[in-house]
């Protein structure tokens, strides 16, 4: 009787010590802002909508967690690559994905280009390819 609770605690411990390391680490490594900005009527606002919603949506289901991908409209493209530690859950890369566009916007507001870098995850956008 003692062994099986005795197993059960150490079980329960486990599982504990587990969901702790699973968690996100969100921390702010660096936020950088392109100088240049967008005005409110530029297409480029609905390009990079369009690009921050596929990367946060798309990024956590692959299996290496690391995804690009490019804006459809024309005119005006906006380029996106966003990836989180290899490791993390699809669900703990969605909400890392989510602070790091939190951060990301909140000193970036309207720029033509930004990137966030957090300790498990990080998002860049621009209106160029780019290779990292
Ligand atoms: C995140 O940063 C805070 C403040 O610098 C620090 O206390 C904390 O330990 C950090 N968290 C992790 C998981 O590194
Ligand atoms: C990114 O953050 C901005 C500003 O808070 C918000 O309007 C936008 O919906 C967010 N995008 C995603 C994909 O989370």
């Amino acid at each position: 009787m003692m062994a099986i609770y005795l197993a059960k605690a150490i079980t329960l411990a486990m599982l504990a010590l587990q969901m702790v390391s699973c968690t996100p680490n969100t921390n702010v490594t660096s936020v950088l802002c392109n100088s240049g900005v967008y005005t409110s009527g530029d297409p480029f606002g609905a390009s990079l909508s369009y690009i921050l919603s596929d990367l946060e949506a798309v990024t956590p289901t692959k299996k290496d967690r690391d995804y690009r991908n490019i804006s459809p409209y024309p005119n005006a493209f906006a380029y996106g690559h966003a990836a989180c530690n290899a490791i993390l859950s699809e669900s703990d890369c969605a909400a890392c994905l989510t602070s790091a566009n939190a951060s990301m916007f909140a000193s970036c507001d309207m720029r033509i280009g930004a990137r966030c870098v957090l300790y498990d995850c990080n998002v860049r956008y621009e209106q160029y390819p780019f290779n990292d």
